[in-house]
């Protein structure tokens, strides 16, 4: 399964990075928001730290303003891939640019029917949002489940980036539905990382090399 990192913060994407398993980054408008940066900077930047799909998302409504938008965007770097929410003129949009060889990653999908959509759409990938489920006591992975069984019966050229991420079992499970991607947001990376038998372990080993050293 391929991690992207959920964030518009360099800092934290720079960190993440140096980990060595990061292959890609989302943004949307509110996680730009939070840096103040010029939005096409910003996304520049993040294109010369990460070597892989970098999402960012038009905010026109009609479809003719986002495919405008989109190719303004994809002129600052190969490695744009445009984000368009799940709308009517989204669609629209979506269909135009995936003709002209535009990446597409259709967001704010919450239905099994809006995923079939963009994938016929042309979409290249497709982000359902399991946290917001969550969020109001319901299962979002039951969503990526669906999506994932519609995909294991056609050859669309899309994959699933699952998204709105609360915690690391999120991402545990999308990989064992066989999600083609996950887009982590920082903290939860960091949590990924702890155990705390892994922690008690590491301090018994240290331990008990330290009094072997004593002995000798
Ligand atoms: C993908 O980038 C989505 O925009 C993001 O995961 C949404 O997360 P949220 O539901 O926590 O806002």
């Amino acid at each position: 399964m391929k991690i992207f990192i959920d964030t518009a913060n360099l800092e934290k994407i720079r960190e993440v990075n140096s980990w060595g398993i990061l292959d890609g980054v989302t943004t949307n408008p509110s996680l730009v928001a939070k840096e103040g940066m010029d939005f096409e900077t910003l996304v520049g930047e993040i294109c010369n730290l990460v070597n892989g799909p970098i999402s960012a998302e038009v905010m026109s409504e009609t479809a003719n303003e986002m495919v405008d938008e989109a190719r303004k965007l994809v002129s600052i770097h190969e490695n744009v891939v445009i984000k368009v929410p799940m709308t009517e003129e989204g669609l629209k949009a979506t269909k135009t640019l995936a003709d002209e060889g535009i990446q597409v990653n259709m967001t704010l999908i919450f239905s099994a029917a809006q995923a079939l959509l963009a994938c016929k759409a042309g979409a290249r990938y497709i982000s359902p949002f399991v946290g917001r489920f969550d969020d109001v006591g319901e299962d979002g992975m039951r969503l990526v489940s669906e999506i994932m069984d519609i995909l294991d019966s056609y050859d669309y050229n899309t994959e699933v980036i699952v998204a709105s991420i609360r915690h690391p079992i999120h991402v545990t499970h999308a990989a064992r539905m066989g999600a083609h991607i996950a887009t982590i947001p920082y903290d939860v990376l960091k949590k990924m990382f702890k155990h705390p038998l892994t922690d008690i372990g590491i301090k018994r080993f240290q331990d008990d090399w330290a009094k072997m050293s004593k002995k000798q």
